[in-house]
């Protein structure tokens, strides 16, 4: 019989071979004529299915209110400073990337890994903190430079008003919220951040939709697909600040002498 040769690459979420390339099996036509947004772009190469409206749109929320946070944080920073010094766009764009990680935007996977495992074990906010603080470990998705118990974070806000009208359930989300009014009990600065409301509501749409079975949850949540929606959104401020720097034809970025403690 028909022996076939093994191959190389092993790939399941598009197709480029037919008259059109498709995704997750949905060719390119459809995307376009059924007035596909990115949200749904995204379901299907990321989560290979349809999702459904309040999904996609939850998603394209995310992405556009994580797009850009000002010149000064840590990842436009750096993009700004790449710029400065003549470098390309895609080298600007990486260097603000870079900087994304567990301090820095890229905490939604590890809020969404203890949030989960914290309710999952029904434990109460108290217990989860302490037990992180006994471990040495900075609940992620908690904490903020700038925001406070008393000048929250407008994007949070959005975000559960969102959630609350549309999802089917918030309990990953409610007990984030639990938590942070135990941790603001310790600290006002140690707020809810974007990245653990993110982390938790996206818990929650897993969980809600009903589309994903438990152990493709486990997997989303083990593998960490969620800081790509950061990674993707701030890729968009990030271009943003590449073309402002280069706009404004701005010199080599030195810092001042001033700013800096010189000591032995
Ligand atoms: N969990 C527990 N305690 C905390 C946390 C936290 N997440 N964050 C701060 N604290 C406490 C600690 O006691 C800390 O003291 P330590 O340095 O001895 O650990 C104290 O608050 C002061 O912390 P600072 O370092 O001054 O806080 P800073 O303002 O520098 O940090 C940061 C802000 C980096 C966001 C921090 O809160 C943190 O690491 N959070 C967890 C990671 C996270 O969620 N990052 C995403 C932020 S949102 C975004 O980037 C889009
Ligand atoms: C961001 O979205 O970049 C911020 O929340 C981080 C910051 O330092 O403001």
């Amino acid at each position: 019989g028909k022996v076939r040769a093994p191959t190389h690459i092993i790939s399941t979420i598009s197709d480029d071979r037919g008259e059109e390339p498709c995704y997750a099996g949905v060719p390119m036509s459809s995307i376009v004529e059924q007035g596909y947004g990115v949200g749904d772009v995204i379901s299907l190469l990321w989560f290979k299915r349809s999702l459904p409206r309040y999904c996609t749109q939850f998603i394209e929320i995310c992405i556009m209110l994580c797009a850009d946070h000002g010149p000064c944080v840590s990842g436009a920073h750096n993009t700004i400073v790449t710029a400065r010094a003549g470098k390309d766009l895609v080298s600007s764009l990486v260097s603000g990337l870079l900087t994304i990680g567990p301090r820095f935007g890229g905490a939604i996977d590890d809020a969404a890994r203890y949030f989960k495992d914290a309710y999952d074990r029904g434990l109460t906010p108290y217990e989860f903190v302490e037990s992180m603080k006994k471990k040495g470990i900075r609940v992620p998705g908690i904490g903020h430079r700038i925001k406070r118990g008393d000048n929250r974070d407008k994007r949070v806000e959005l975000l559960q008003e969102f959630a609350r009208t549309h999802f089917p359930s918030v309990r990953y989300m409610e007990y984030a919220v639990q938590v942070e009014t135990y941790t603001l009990s310790k600290a006002n600065n140690l707020v809810l951040n974007v990245d653990g409301a993110i982390g938790s509501l996206f818990l929650d749409l897993l969980a809600g939709s009903g589309l994903f079975t438990k152990q493709e949850i486990d997997e989303i949540v083990e593998i960490g697909y969620l800081n790509g929606l950061f990674v993707l959104a701030r890729s968009i401020g990030l271009i943003g600040h590449t073309f402002d720097q280069k706009r404004l034809k701005q010199p080599l970025y030195r810092h001042p002498w001033e700013d800096v403690l010189y000591t032995k």
